[in-house]
């Protein structure tokens, strides 16, 4: 039933790390797809790189745009795109939206936000041949405050039923997004489909994060992300060699100018 990227994913549970990154744009998107299993075009972008406070501003018709030229840049990886938030609201807009995203992007699938409460939705877009990713846990959409989830009992069991619900519904992956390391384990045994964590331990399946985060090029660094660069200041240090060289007139040299 799924395509042949995603059963190479689901095969690699329990086996093999799966690696996801976020990217918005073509040079990320080329690179992201020598090495990663997954690239998401999520919803982040609307943070990131439109300055917005929540992924609640983000509309359809920006996602299209980021989704398009991250698929156009892309051959190996699997491409997801997060459904906008309110775009999947019932059966019937889920898939005009669903649809609209696959159709116009020709990504391979979608990421929708929430456990039983969308499970029903889940399962009517799995039934239209919508491939699609579950994200549990913190949920950006619907979160004022980033909190790590699963703190007592009843939130436990809450969010593993969520799991469940969304492994019965068809999902063919699941983020799990800031919950407690022992939640995460137990949620990537009690199901067959992978987990990708973000803010939830080395137990999942596979991870996530937010590229611009893990480059240092957003402010943004919670306990989980690690900083793999200091992309932030390489740019700074290069235009403040560029201001100097501008105001001294070693830029251009003659290596940059057109003679006859
Ligand atoms: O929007 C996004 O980038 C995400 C990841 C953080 C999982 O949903």
């Amino acid at each position: 039933m799924f395509k042949k990227k995603i059963k190479n994913i689901l095969k690699k549970k329990g086996k093999k790390s799966i690696i996801c990154l976020t990217a918005y744009s073509k040079p990320i998107a080329e690179i992201l797809d020598k090495h990663c299993d997954i690239i998401l075009v999520g919803d982040s972008v609307g943070m990131v790189l439109y300055g917005e406070k929540s992924t609640r501003e983000v509309k359809l018709e920006t996602m299209l745009l980021h989704a398009k030229a991250v698929k156009k840049s892309t051959k190996n990886s699997l491409v997801v795109v997060d459904m906008p938030y309110k775009t999947y609201t019932n059966k019937s807009t889920a898939y005009k939206n669903a649809k609209k995203i696959i159709k116009n992007t020709k990504c391979d699938a979608v990421k929708v936000e929430g456990g039983k409460k969308i499970s029903n939705i889940i399962k009517y877009l799995v039934k239209k041949k919508i491939p699609v990713m579950g994200h549990i846990g913190l949920l950006p959409q619907y979160s004022v405050r980033y909190q790590t989830q699963g703190k007592n009992e009843k939130e436990k069991k809450n969010i593993l039923n969520d799991a469940m619900m969304l492994e019965k519904s068809g999902v063919f992956a699941i983020v799990i997004e800031c919950v407690y390391e022992d939640l995460a384990k137990k949620i990537t045994k009690s199901i067959s489909v992978p987990t990708i964590g973000i803010g939830a331990s080395k137990h999942c399946d596979g991870q996530i994060l937010v590229t611009d985060d893990m480059l240092g090029l957003s402010n943004f660094t919670p306990k989980f992300v690690k900083k793999y660069s200091n992309i932030r200041k390489v740019i700074e240090n290069s235009v403040k060699k560029y201001c100097s060289d501008v105001s001294s007139k070693k830029f251009p040299s003659s290596k940059n100018v057109y003679n006859l």
